[in-house]
């Protein structure tokens, strides 16, 4: 047992089962021996490999979204561009690299990075050495308000704490994480009665009545959105959310582990494995609409890139690499935007000031 699970199985075992939310909170963000304080989350090397480094093309795109949207604002001297868990900084690098020819647009920004993981704020310091100095946060409610926001998040919302219920006989009941075996071994439960927390799930998963159904609810999502969406609609500006995740009803139980690029159990390394689920992109919509900021999408990762253009991109790139080089190139965007590989199953979702036209990318 890691010594973070045994810290749990102690806290449990005295105070009784914890909700699913606050497994995955110290599971993940435990000040000292949390995953992402100290793990070893990102590339070959790491847990798992995310867009941004399967292919320069993805944070060149989101560099041009990004640079489009600067100038729908009336190209402001001043703007916030954030990121939240910028990871190796790959996905910035890459977009601030595709945009040095916009005027003016690396002179307005004042990039700010939300980001828990030291070693990673290290990473982040070398690799956008180049093009900026950041403010790093450890939360976007540190971020200022006083120019106009332009952010960006890539598998972020995946690693937020959610609440999952589970369909009982009697209605649905708050799935916890309980012990068994002597109280030497963690294992799921649910808690006795019905969850007031029923009443927030969407009408036809609330309506479920098949028995052992698993819904899930995101309080941390729903809530980073709205505060989001809010700064948006009072200072102006736009947002760009990308994970895996559903734009309705429910996937049932997405809680997974990940560890060195396999499916772990969730149990099995807590705090040396990565812990997700996937994002609700209905429940984002609804959060971000009631707290004042106009929604593009959702739409799958395949078509926004390929409506962003990385077929063209891809071709641009291909007559300057050598045979092995464009058939990775090619291979890296199959990846990106295939139906069977990560093209449907994540999603992209744009917030934006509702006086700004569309984004790019949501035909
Ligand atoms: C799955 S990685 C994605 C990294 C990067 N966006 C990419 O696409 O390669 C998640 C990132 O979010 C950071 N992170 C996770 N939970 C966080 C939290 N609660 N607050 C701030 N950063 C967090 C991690 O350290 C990491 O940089």
């Amino acid at each position: 047992m890691t010594e973070l699970a045994e810290i749990l199985r102690r806290r449990i075992a005295l105070a009784g089962p914890i909700t699913v939310a606050e497994f995955m909170t110290e599971a993940l963000n435990h000040p000292a021996l949390g995953y992402y304080r100290s793990g070893k989350p990102l590339g070959a090397s790491g847990d798992f490999v995310t867009a941004p480094e399967i292919s320069q093309m993805f944070g060149e795109l989101l560099g041009a979204w990004l640079a489009e949207r600067w100038l729908v604002l009336g190209s402001p001297q001043r703007v916030h561009l954030v990121e939240l868990g910028p990871g190796r900084g790959t996905l910035l690098r890459d977009a601030l690299r595709a945009t040095r020819a916009v005027p003016g647009f690396h002179e307005a920004l004042e990039l700010h990075l939300v980001e828990i993981h030291a070693g990673l704020r290290d990473v982040q310091r070398e690799v956008l050495a180049d093009y900026a100095t950041p403010h790093w946060h450890e939360r976007f409610a540190e971020v200022p308000s006083d120019a106009p926001l332009l952010l960006v998040a890539n598998e972020f919302l995946d690693a937020l704490p959610i609440r999952q219920l589970v369909r009982q006989p009697w209605g649905w009941a708050e799935r916890q994480v309980g012990l068994v075996h002597g109280r030497a071994k963690f294992a799921f439960a649910s808690a006795p009665g019905k969850s007031p927390l029923a009443t927030l799930l969407s009408e036809p998963v609330r309506t479920i009545d098949r028995f052992g159904s698993i819904a899930e609810l995101s309080p941390a999502v729903t809530s980073l959105t709205s505060e989001i969406a809010r700064r948006i609609a009072a200072s102006r500006g736009a947002a760009l959310f990308i994970d895996y995740g559903y734009d309705s009803g429910t996937n049932g139980d997405t809680l997974q582990a990940l560890r060195a690029h396999k499916a772990a159990d969730v149990f099995e390394a807590i705090g040396e494995a990565d812990l997700t689920a996937h994002v609700d992109f209905g429940a984002v919509a609804r959060a971000a609409r009631q707290a004042g900021a106009a929604i593009d999408g959702p739409t799958a990762q395949g078509d926004f890139l390929r409506d962003l253009g990385i077929e063209t991109r891809a071709a641009l790139l291909r007559p300057l690499a050598t045979p092995a080089q464009a058939a990775d190139i090619d291979a890296a965007m199959r990846r990106l935007i295939d139906p069977g590989q990560m093209g449907t199953l994540f999603r992209a979702i744009a917030l934006r000031d509702p006086s700004l036209p569309p984004a790019a990318g949501f035909i």
